[in-house]
């Protein structure tokens, strides 16, 4: 196992696994899949740079899955893949192939009657989020999307009628009106094609059942079906997109002839656009995306870590979620290591984000509203962490922000302490403003008095360096 994993494992994300179909397998900050943190290629082309520091100011997005998995409440896409690990569960009343053919039915039940682009964009917009990026096909090939190439899509099923079934168009619309910086997630993998898993063999794992060598027409054949997707996706009825997010690093880009799709997207619709090709190493990995953790230090490239605010991507039954100040605790480690939170969020079956969910949106959103200067376009500074203490820079380098989570069910500290990143003159209480009383020994070490009464979410303090 290598350092980063070993440190994102060693994270402990405050819920265990309590997914609908995946009681049995408790697993705390399962991940299976992450980024090395070795290998990165700065982008050359200065669209794609300029656009890479633009996003690098937003820090917080959101990541919506939603699709067949949404019907029944369970993990996404991965039921239908037969490997034998705790994290994939399935029902067990049925035997593999009834499963699947199940599974592909409920394509006839997803019928989002109460979806709302609009409000879905109004509430992450409360929520202080400012990118987003939304799943047109996961791994189980359904699409949210009018792809021509398959008749496998939203817009062919109960919903087909509703003037809202491109529902990948009107999310991307509605984000975009409110300002968001948005992205396209896309599965490199379809396990719904026949030129990915053909139905002439079994399906025992997540990459081709077949031989390429022997079936090269079969390969050809699913390289340009997925081209055609990426080309329907990126060929300007979706708009413009700044981040084209994709999954299923079991195949490469490389693969499916991603160089001339992203050369084709850059230079007509969409300059700037920056390629996710999530743990694959190299030119069209424009950042990294560690999944369900947070580095362990702070790393000098762009990066992301996507963290679920259940425990599963997609919307389940009873889902644990995550505090408001669990996620802002996240959110300030992050900013604070130089990176940018993802923040997977999954719409019911109707289309709805449920009120769960709605209220801790709500609540991160109040805090970021008069806590954000410590957060968004910060940069990481020389001495990001102090015990439970993070700190972030203003871009100039003339302003650093203090952040101390507080633990569900604590209240504030009377004080916070820290060493280094000594303070020079007034320090104020970001949340309003207040001066707080502070001193600093000869050893470097501050002591903040703060106020009595200050709410038990992060405390964020403002100050100027002491050079
Ligand atoms: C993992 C999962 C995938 C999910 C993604 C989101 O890669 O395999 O199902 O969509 O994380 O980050």
């Amino acid at each position: 196992m290598n350092l980063i994993s070993k440190t994102i494992l060693s994270i402990t994300l405050g819920s265990s696994w309590l997914g609908a179909t995946a009681q049995d397998a408790k697993v705390e900050g399962f991940v299976h899949r992450q980024s090395d943190p070795s290998g990165y290629e700065w982008p050359t082309d200065t669209a794609v740079l300029a656009n890479l520091d633009r996003w690098q100011d937003q820090k917080f997005g959101v990541l919506f899955h939603f699709g067949l998995y949404s019907v029944p409440g369970i993990v996404e896409s991965w039921s239908i893949c037969s490997e034998d690990v705790d994290w994939i569960s399935r029902r067990s009343d049925l035997p593999y192939d009834e499963y699947k053919k199940w599974y592909w039915e409920l394509k006839d039940s997803l019928c989002p009657t109460q979806f709302d682009p609009g409000q879905w964009a109004s509430l992450m917009d409360a929520a202080g989020m400012k990118y987003m990026v939304f799943t047109t096909k996961h791994h189980d090939g359904f699409c949210t999307f009018d792809s021509k190439l398959t008749d496998f899509t939203i817009t062919n099923g109960p919903f087909a009628s509703d003037r809202r079934s491109n529902m990948a168009r009107e999310v991307f619309d509605a984000f975009r009106s409110k300002g968001f910086m948005t992205g396209c997630y896309f599965s490199k993998p379809d396990w719904h094609c026949e030129w990915f898993w053909n139905p002439a063999y079994a399906t025992p794992d997540r990459h081709i059942n077949y031989n390429k060598e022997r079936h090269p027409d079969w390969w050809d054949n699913y390289r340009s079906f997925t081209a055609g997707q990426l080309g329907e996706l990126l060929g300007g009825d979706y708009g413009r997109f700044d981040i084209l997010w994709l999954d299923g690093g079991w195949i490469s880009g490389e693969d499916i002839g991603l160089d001339s799709i992203l050369n084709s997207a850059r230079s007509t619709l969409h300059p700037g656009l920056i390629a996710v090709d999530r743990t694959i190493k190299g030119r069209n990995e424009n950042y990294q995306t560690p999944e369900r953790g947070i580095p362990a230090t702070a790393l000098p490239y762009p990066w992301e870590s996507c963290i679920t605010l259940s425990n599963d991507w997609g919307w389940v039954p009873d889902a644990p979620y995550k505090s408001p100040g669990r996620v802002l605790a996240l959110l300030a480690e992050t900013a604070a290591k130089g990176g940018n939170l993802l923040l997977g969020v999954g719409p019911t079956p109707e289309g709805t984000i449920e009120p769960e969910a709605e209220w801790r949106l709500r609540e991160i959103g109040r805090w970021l509203d008069a806590n954000g200067e410590a957060i968004y376009a910060t940069r990481p500074v020389e001495h990001y962490r102090s015990g439970d203490t993070w700190f972030t820079g203003s871009k100039d380098g003339s302003t650093i922000y203090a952040i101390h989570p507080v633990a569900d069910g604590s209240s504030a500290p009377a004080t916070i302490e820290w060493d280094g990143n000594l303070p020079s003159g007034r320090m104020t209480l970001l949340a309003d403003g207040r001066k707080v009383k502070y001193s600093v020994t000869a050893d470097g070490h501050v002591t903040v008095k703060l106020p009595r009464g200050v709410e038990a979410l992060p405390i964020a303090l403002k100050f100027t360096p002491d050079r």
